[in-house]
């Protein structure tokens, strides 16, 4: 069971060329389930999620992205958020800077592993122009994008990327 997890985990990769071939909306919506289920402060799901199918748009995005233009190849790119009143009105500004990019954080790792496990590449996206993207999405104030996730069949298999060895980032009872 730990080992099929692991394997899961490892054989995840960043996936930056995709098929057209549309998603199945169960497929998409089974993938967004694994991110409702991540753990998040006070369990206040700060996770809000924008589907984009439209080219216009998802060119908008790709440019908003430093032009990053091969996220338009896939069919679906979801735009991950944060509903920042939602943990700020409990926790403050700890709330604020942190829980709620944590929370969203865990939610996307989700969709990364979801997906992948779904037979779809994805790849985490975080290079892009806050302002502009809050623009092209109608996002009110409070709602921060902290994410730029495509979704699609893969269509390359990238090498793994190295990993700092295990000795190298554990600390034991003190750095
Ligand atoms: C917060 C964050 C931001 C990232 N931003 C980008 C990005 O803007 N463009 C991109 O191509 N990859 C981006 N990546 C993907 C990383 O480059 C990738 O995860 C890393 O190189 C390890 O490769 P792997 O995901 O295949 O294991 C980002 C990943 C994270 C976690």
């Amino acid at each position: 069971m730990f080992v099929e997890l692991l394997d899961i985990i490892k054989n995840r990769r960043s996936i930056r060329k995709y098929y057209k071939e549309d998603i199945p909306t169960e497929d998409l919506y089974k993938i967004l389930e694994a991110a409702r289920w991540a753990p998040s402060a006070g369990n206040l799901q700060p996770w809000e999620f924008i589907i984009i199918k439209n080219d216009t748009i998802k060119e908008k995005i790709a440019s908003a992205a430093y032009g990053q233009y091969w996220i338009t190849e896939a069919p679906i790119i979801i735009i991950a958020c944060s509903d920042i009143y939602r943990t700020a009105s409990v926790y403050g500004r700890r709330g604020k800077d942190l829980y709620c990019i944590q929370d969203v954080a865990a939610a996307i790792q989700n969709i990364l592993l979801m997906a992948h496990y779904m037979g779809y590449g994805t790849c985490w996206v975080g290079a892009f122009n806050e302002e502009e993207i809050s623009s092209i999405l109608s996002l009110p104030e409070h709602v921060r994008p902290l994410a730029i996730i495509p979704i699609g069949k893969p269509r390359e298999k990238p090498a793994p990327r190295k990993r700092r060895p295990l000795h190298d980032i554990i600390h034991y009872e003190k750095w």
